[in-house]
């Protein structure tokens, strides 16, 4: 009989990668990259140590998906440049070799980005609600977001599949794209923050419309078969939000 400790080290394949174990490094949002929207050689050498030390998966922070509305934090990190992919080059490879499956993580914070680190200065998201929390960088109120029109959630998809295909010019083995924890795409999922009338809105199928056969399928035209898709999703609540992506969620369970 499989203890739990035997589970944990042992190896797991999907598609044709191997994870060798199944301890892996979440992604976490760093906030230290340059004007060039590159992390500093630190963060990613954290990374790279963490594999070195046996992580048999590593994902990096959350990537923003675009030069306009994205950013939720300060100094992020984007992967749209020849610059770039080969910085991302680089950990990729030394994630290889030290035996670790690479992930990057790509998001849109919709109405939790933050105008002043905005190139665009503009806050988008499916419907104009504001966040009942505030900013916790600043302690400031979000400001009401601008519904998408049409032309953004056209932007918003390119951006995810440009980021994609920088993604995997750089050597991930996979992408992930985040669903979750109240950014863009959680809110067209949850009927909190979507109010919109349009075939974005409404019903279920509706609300996940744009992740699921929009983002997704834009993304998989953009990367090679063998790379692998991941899709991060919250199912409960979400800080003091009563967030529901499922009608019947209740207490975190489904
Ligand atoms: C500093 C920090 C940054 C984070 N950034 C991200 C992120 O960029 N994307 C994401 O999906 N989750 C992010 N998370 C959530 C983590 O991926 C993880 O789900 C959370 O820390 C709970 O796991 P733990 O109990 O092992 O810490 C972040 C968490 C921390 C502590």
């Amino acid at each position: 009989m499989k203890t739990d400790d035997n589970v944990l080290f042992s190896p797991l394949t999907i598609k044709n990668h191997t994870f060798r174990n199944r301890l892996g490094v979440a992604p976490m949002t760093r906030m230290a990259a340059g004007r060039d929207a590159i992390p500093h050689q630190d963060v990613l050498d954290f990374l790279v140590r963490r594999a070195e030390n046996g992580a048999g998966l590593v994902y990096t922070e959350a990537i923003v998906t675009d030069y306009e509305s994205a950013q939720g934090y300060p100094n992020q990190s984007r992967i749209t440049t020849q610059r770039q992919i080969d910085a991302w080059k680089q950990v990729t490879a030394a994630l290889k070799r030290a035996g670790a499956v690479s992930i990057m993580q790509l998001f849109h914070c919709g109405r939790m980005a933050w105008e002043d680190v905005n190139p665009a200065g503009r806050v988008i998201a499916p419907s104009p609600l504001a966040p009942q929390q505030v900013n916790p960088l600043n302690g400031d109120p979000y400001p009401l977001p601008e519904e998408m029109s049409a032309f953004d959630i056209e932007h918003v998809i390119t951006g995810f599949a440009e980021s994609a295909r920088g993604a995997a010019a750089a050597g991930f083995d996979g992408i992930e794209i985040h669903g979750a924890h109240g950014h863009l795409i959680s809110q067209f999922l949850s009927s909190y923050s979507n109010k919109r009338t349009d075939r974005y809105g409404g019903s279920l199928a509706n609300r996940f419309r744009f992740a699921r056969e929009e983002i997704i399928q834009a993304v998989k035209a953009f990367i090679p078969a063998h790379t692998l898709l991941f899709f991060r999703i919250s199912i409960g609540a979400f800080q003091t939000c009563p967030y529901r992506c499922f009608p019947a969620a209740r207490n975190g369970r489904t």
